[in-house]
């Protein structure tokens, strides 16, 4: 990377330390193994069809299942659920990342965390590599939500919250 990109990096990590996000694990099912990562990076895209996209490091775990077409659901944590992030984000690798939380599967086959603020099952629809991500468009073929609005969220390095409307 030249000096002048990597100016630019740096500039651009430090904006986006004030983008507040909420945090997801998004998870899968491929040839009988789970998956499971924390997630900032994702939109919706469309209503029509109803689509989701999510961007993941060709290093994550997750990749290779996604870059095979498995299915995925992305799992919005509630703000108790911080220790979820963090075994998902490295504390734990594989199966060990799922003796945290209520998991259950989806009718689909799809791991899902059944306290999370909303599940999405989305059908895994397109992959667009990009530098060092890949960016998966999923259909969304079923959402389901629980309990108050009252998400984790991730902002200038640190784990917050909201909290519920008043
Ligand atoms: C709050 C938070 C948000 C993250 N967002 C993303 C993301 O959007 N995409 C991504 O590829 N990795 C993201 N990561 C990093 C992955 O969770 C982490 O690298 C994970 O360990 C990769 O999976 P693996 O250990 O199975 O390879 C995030 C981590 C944290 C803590």
């Amino acid at each position: 990377m030249s000096e002048a990109a990597n100016d630019v990096a740096v500039q651009m990590r430090a904006g986006l330390r004030r983008l507040a996000k909420a945090v997801v694990v998004i998870t899968s099912q491929h040839e009988s193994q789970r998956y499971a990562m924390a997630a900032t990076a994702v939109s919706e895209v469309s209503m029509d069809p109803p689509s989701l996209l999510i961007c993941v490091n060709s290093n994550a775990s997750i990749h290779t299942p996604l870059s095979a077409g498995a299915g995925f659901c992305i799992n919005i944590l509630h703000s108790s659920q911080e220790a979820i992030s963090a075994v998902c984000s490295g504390q734990e690798r594989g199966e060990m990342r799922f003796q945290q939380g209520a998991w259950a599967q989806s009718k689909s086959g799809l791991p899902y965390l059944e306290d999370a603020q909303a599940s999405f099952m989305c059908r895994n629809d397109r992959a667009i590599v990009y530098g060092t991500h890949t960016i998966f468009i999923g259909v969304v073929e079923d959402a389901v939500t629980s309990g108050a609005v009252d998400p984790l969220v991730y902002v200038d390095g640190r784990y917050t919250v909201v909290g519920p409307a008043e």
